[in-house]
């Protein structure tokens, strides 16, 4: 599976629509693709940008139906079907990425002076950006000096000129600690910055993935291995169909103004909007395929493309680390793209002893992946899905009791670009509360549920009809 197999899949699931207008990377593709995205539409292939002979894709991730489709589930499972899916997978053996000697990302090279990272239709998304964005829908390939391995990471990347991007890669993030090793070496680290190949990369790219490469998590969550080619210069592995991949070197002391970008949050962080020195990528060589495919993301307000993938991504991380955990009776994991897809956490469990709950509560707040900037967690009972929100707020208007049901937790790492951390202030701390909306287990007195009667529901429906309602 390759980005061309999926948007293949995309248009045969009635999931894409090409733009054969002409549009200018100058706003217009961001806004058609966000009004798109916000209504749940179809992903967009635009055909003509004004000014380049090569297409931008955006939209991939923006319904359920095609996170289905990019899983290789089909198109009607939820979303917390789908993640337990992933769930399943990835807990399962890795299988690692296979080496080839050649692929289609070779099939153009492009150095030294002919280098020229405008030669792709980068976007401008917002009035207030600081630039274009190449990378929206780009994950870096680094690898470890000290252990040599290789690690994944999605971080934006704005062009800033012909060889030079900025990367924002936040601290204490598993790409940072590992760009902070290189520094103390004295060296600078060598990096791809890769469009295309497997969809799945692209996820597994922005999920915390702590354990192992992602390449070869990629490999268990396809039940195939990835195929790899290795970048001419740096040796690191890039995927042999990528679309688009910049290979050269971050220098770890040399930094550059970088943003404002309208943050997946729905504002601008960065304190009075400005741009900040970030670390840039040096483009030393650039691969891609015939008629390469710049694919994005629009970022900004939720709901859109990039929500629905951290929903995605995050829900099913952290019930992976749930299931590592060993507690019992989670029935499903949710993390609501509403809420930007990784500050609120609903998980639905069945109580087996008391305190369960609460243990649940306090697990989630404790893996990886909530630990990052998550500020609440929602406990409800089994007979509550995760991500049916109506039901969610049906518990929490009648299970929930305030003061037995709920836990501040203090301190916790936030992300800067949390828009609830006082301006200027460079503590990254949240606190989190817990929401124990279930009914107490050691209640020897439960309320009642009012269920419809089985044998009737049976009547009414064969009658349906004969009552005149279609
Ligand atoms: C579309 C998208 C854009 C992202 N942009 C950034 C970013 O600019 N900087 C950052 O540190 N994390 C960003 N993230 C989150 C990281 O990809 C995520 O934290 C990932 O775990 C980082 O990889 P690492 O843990 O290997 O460092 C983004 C995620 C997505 C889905």
């Amino acid at each position: 599976m390759d980005l061309r197999d999926f948007i293949d899949m995309c248009e045969r699931a009635g999931q894409l629509k090409r733009v054969k207008a002409e549009v200018d990377w100058n706003l217009e593709i961001s806004h058609v693709s966000k009004l798109v995205e916000e209504k749940g539409g179809p992903a967009l292939l635009f055909e003509k940008v004004k000014g380049y002979g090569s297409p931008v894709f955006t939209g991939a991730f923006a319904t359920t139906q095609r996170l289905g489709l990019i899983l290789g589930k089909g198109t009607d499972l939820s979303m917390v079907q789908l993640t337990k899916e992933w769930m399943n997978l990835a807990i399962g053996e890795l299988i690692p990425a296979q080496e080839k000697k050649d692929g289609p990302i070779f099939e153009n090279i492009v150095d030294g002076e002919k280098i020229d990272a405008y030669m792709f239709p980068s976007p401008k998304f917002y009035e207030l950006d600081g630039g274009r964005y190449f990378g929206t829908t780009v994950f870096l390939v680094m690898k470890d000096p000290e252990t040599d391995e290789v690690n994944l990471g999605t971080y934006r990347m704005q062009l800033l000129d012909k060889k030079t991007l900025g990367v924002q890669i936040l601290k204490g993030k598993r790409g940072d600690i590992i760009l902070q090793k290189y520094r103390k070496m004295g060296k600078k680290m060598p990096v791809c910055a890769i469009i295309g190949g497997d969809p799945l990369l692209l996820l597994a790219g922005a999920a915390m993935v702590a354990r192992a490469s992602e390449y070869d998590v990629v490999g268990s969550l396809r039940g195939s291995p990835v195929e790899i080619v290795r970048g001419r210069r740096t040796g690191l592995p890039i995927p042999a169909h990528a679309e688009i991949v910049l290979e050269g070197e971050i220098d770890p002391d040399i930094l550059r103004e970088e943003g404002p970008f309208g943050e997946f949050i729905g504002y601008y962080t960065d304190e009075l909007i400005k741009p900040i020195p970030k670390p840039t990528l040096e483009v030393k060589c650039i691969y891609h395929r015939n008629n390469p495919i710049l694919w994005e993301t629009s970022a900004g307000r939720p709901v859109t493309d990039v929500h629905m993938l951290l929903s995605f991504t995050q829900s099913a991380m952290l019930w992976t680390e749930l299931a590592r955990m060993e507690i019992p009776g989670i029935k499903s994991v949710y993390m609501p793209p509403e809420a930007a897809g990784r500050f609120w956490t609903i998980v639905s469990v069945e109580q087996m002893y008391p305190g369960h709950a609460e243990q649940v509560g306090s697990a989630v707040i404790a893996t990886n992946t909530a630990s990052y900037c998550c500020k609440g967690v929602i406990v409800v009972d089994h007979d509550v899905a995760a991500d049916d929100l109506p039901r969610v707020w049906w518990a929490l208007g009648t299970r929930f009791s305030p003061a037995r049901g709920t836990q501040i937790i203090n301190r916790g790492r936030a992300t800067p670009l949390d828009p609830a951390l006082e301006p200027g202030t460079d503590k990254l701390i949240t606190s989190r509360i817990i929401l124990n909306a279930t009914i107490p287990f050691e209640w020897k007195i439960k309320p009642t549920e009012i269920k419809l009667s089985e044998a009737m529901l049976d009547r009414v429906t064969s009658r349906w009809k004969e009552y005149g309602l279609e």
